[in-house]
């Protein structure tokens, strides 16, 4: 059966995924799409992998309710524990997002970067792998313990998040980063914050452009890409408070409210 006109489904503990369902819409205007925000269950940092592994089948199964033909797993701490029995449990092809180490790694030049993302996250088997293949660079990790609690809130701009994240960035700072990695889907909206904190040079890289063209690219593999002109629908469901979800993704699109 030709799937190639069905959405694609994403999915996220919150509303952090839809900075990784801009750039996939940005890049692929003409797919429709679902995205999940298990904002209910938030944060998944904190979380043990068993309980990671079993939400994130959860909102599997809800985007494949919805005809979704390809899983973008829009959160970074659902990758790094789960992305593996995913694949082994369903016939649906998987994208996943991992913290973007490789081009801090490559382009600093003070050999030094700092990486900012969830416990389970950097305790991650995954993630220690990668990290582990550059020993050349000093890797300064920290775990943003807070922040994803305080943006699911609404409190991007609080005075709370700026001392977390002056807390968390000093540091970093100190240890004299040229780069650093927001491997959190959410982080990418508190750069306009991290950036009254942080010396002008320093460059702050996220991973959602890579993982639209790497969305793109599976499409293509699989003959999944929707080449038939139409209105193409996005679609935002959350099982929390819509009016956070509402508040990011802008007047354009609804909110949805789900049981689920
Ligand atoms: N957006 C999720 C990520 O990329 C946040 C995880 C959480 O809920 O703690 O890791």
């Amino acid at each position: 059966m030709d799937k190639s006109t069905n959405p694609i489904g994403l999915f996220d503990s919150g509303i952090g995924g839809t900075s990784i369902w801009k750039e996939i819409h940005r890049l692929l205007p003409n797919e429709d799409t679902v995205y999940l925000a298990d904002s209910k269950n938030a944060p998944y940092g904190p979380r043990s992998k068993d309980e990671i592994i079993d939400l994130s089948f959860k909102n599997t199964d809800y985007l494949l309710s919805k005809g979704s033909k390809i899983i973008v797993v829009a959160c970074n701490t659902a990758t790094t524990n789960a992305i593996e029995e995913l694949r082994a449990n369903y016939d649906v092809p998987f994208i996943g997002i991992e913290p973007a180490i490789k081009p801090a790694a490559i382009h600093t030049k003070t050999n030094a970067i700092g990486i900012l993302a969830t416990q389970g996250t950097l305790s991650s088997e995954l993630f220690n792998k990668t990290v582990a293949g550059f020993t050349n660079v000093d890797v300064i990790e920290q775990v943003g313990t807070g922040l994803v609690t305080l943006i699911e809130n609404g409190q991007l701009e609080s005075e709370e998040m700026h001392e977390l994240l002056e807390k968390y960035l000093h540091p970093m700072i100190a240890a004299n980063i040229d780069y650093l990695v927001l491997g959190c889907s959410h982080y990418p909206y508190l750069v306009p914050q991290i950036r009254k904190i942080v010396p002008e040079h320093l460059t702050i890289i996220d991973s959602g452009e890579a993982v639209a063209r790497q969305t793109k690219k599976i499409l293509q593999k699989h003959g999944l890409l929707n080449t038939k002109e139409h209105n193409a629908f996005q679609e935002f469901y959350t099982n929390a408070n819509p009016a956070v979800l509402q508040n990011i993704i802008g007047t354009e699109y609804s909110a949805i409210k789900t049981d689920f």
